[in-house]
């Protein structure tokens, strides 16, 4: 070994174990390569320790067969290119990758020019890093971990909050469905954090046996950790885990404003989506939590009591949120025979809130995947409701939606229901 790759293997092992402490996190790497020995040194990757929670998957066809793959799927948190193109092709193949990859898909790129033009240029494009081949998987790792990890990495989670206007409407069964619709349609890594201590339903709907998860990571307090999280959450799923509650009625649950912060904080460090599945309680921490993240699912059955909550919630969340997009609306369990309802539309005008979507009410579906701790996508996959849970799914994972875009906004000319609610 020369001095010079002792030299690199030094300062290779030093920045390793600054970053060494932590893992990457439960990211999904998709790599398209031109030549087999490149996707056996991309695989290598898994060997390092840093790597161990991250779902890595390796393709043919370098940019070429990532723009055709991208075209029709939602694209991981990190693409890496192999490329063997000349300058000019690589900017404008990148160039066309760019426009079919969502926003916050990080892209790292193998070439085989060593051209200090070359690399700047694709760092002002955009791309995390440009390495020249031959490179090492252990670099590559040191690099990936920089992006995820280092100090100035953002952290990588969006938190989704999901709440009914009232209890019993729903809220969890979408909250689950749509968790389970980001970890299958996606492919990402999602958590589910159950605040309803005592009686959450989350165990029951994955099928698993009471956990304490969410217990033990609250009653850690500062104490908690990454590694600590590591430990507590139950694995449900593929890309699904539960911090679930132990529903224990023994002992009674008050938390203060910010007990939650923590927990939501360090599982966006390691997870990219947290869902909070958040019970119809009104506290201090729920107020603070609903201000805290990034986005809001409103759940709602279309009846007068429903409507007032909904608007009360709607109106405090415009104070605690001026500058954040409102919450998406769900009305659920619409269509029961014989009952007086309020359309879906008028709902949402009455309250100034865009109707994001409508569940009608099926008792046979939903019975059933409640009964048997199923998802409706494993026992209806051409339900109706499936294709609203993968609508919430890409919506909140940040991946763009044309249906949302090419929805209508609110009509107007609707009889005021907010009238009706003042002589109530
Ligand atoms: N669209 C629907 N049609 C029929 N039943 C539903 C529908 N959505 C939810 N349910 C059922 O309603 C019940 C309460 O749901 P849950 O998600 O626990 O409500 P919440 O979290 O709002 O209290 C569950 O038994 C669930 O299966
Ligand atoms: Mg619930």
């Amino acid at each position: 070994m020369s001095s010079d790759d002792q030299n690199n293997e030094l300062s290779q092992n030093a920045s390793e174990m600054q970053a060494g402490a932590r893992l990457v996190p439960r990211i999904t790497i998709q790599a398209f390569c031109e030549h087999s020995n490149t996707a056996e040194m991309i695989e290598d990757l898994t060997q390092d320790r840093r790597m161990s929670r991250v779902a890595l998957t390796t393709h043919n066809g370098g940019v070429e067969g990532a723009i055709e793959t991208y075209k029709s799927n939602p694209t991981p948190n990190l693409i890496i290119i192999e490329t063997s193109l000349m300058v000019e092709e690589i900017i404008s193949s990148l160039s066309k990758l760019a426009e079919v990859c969502d926003s916050g898909t990080q892209l790292l790129v193998l070439g085989h020019i060593n051209d200090v033009i070359l690399y700047r240029e694709l760092k002002s494009f955009g791309v995390a890093e440009y390495f020249v081949l031959p490179v090492n998987s252990k670099t590559l790792a040191s690099a990936i971990s920089e992006l995820f990890v280092s100090d100035d990495a953002k952290p990588i989670g969006r938190s989704i909050a999901f709440i009914g206007a009232k209890g019993g409407i729903g809220s969890s069964t979408i909250a689950h469905n749509s968790a389970w619709s980001i970890a299958n349609n996606i492919m990402q890594d999602v958590v589910i954090l159950d605040m309803d201590l005592a009686f959450g339903t989350s165990g029951l709907n994955f099928n698993q046996d009471p956990s304490t998860g969410i217990a033990d990571a609250l009653f850690a307090k500062e104490t908690l950790d990454g590694v600590m999280l590591d430990r507590i959450m139950t694995k449900v799923a593929k890309h699904i885990n539960l911090l679930g509650p132990p529903c224990n009625l023994d002992k009674v649950y008050d938390f203060s404003e910010r007990s939650f912060e923590n927990i939501i904080e360090l599982c966006q460090q390691s997870v990219p989506i947290v869902i909070l599945d958040i019970p119809h309680v009104w506290n201090d921490w729920v107020k603070h939590t609903l201000s805290m993240v990034d986005e809001i699912v409103i759940v709602v059955e279309p009846d007068l009591a429903n409507l007032r909550n909904a608007k009360n919630i709607i109106d405090i969340l415009k104070t605690l949120r001026p500058t954040e997009a409102e919450p998406l609306l769900i009305v659920n369990k619409s269509g029961v025979a014989k009952r007086p309802e309020i359309a879906a539309q008028e709902f949402a005008a009455s309250i100034e809130c865009k109707l994001f979507e409508e569940i009608t009410f099926d008792s046979a579906v939903f019975g059933t995947a409640a009964n048997n701790g199923q998802m409706i996508a494993e026992i209806a996959k051409n339900h109706k409701a499936v294709e609203v849970f993968k609508k919430i799914a890409f919506r909140v994972s940040g991946r763009d939606n044309e249906e949302a875009n090419k929805k209508k906004p609110v009509g107007l000319n609707l009889p005021s229901l907010m009238k009706l609610l003042k002589r109530a």
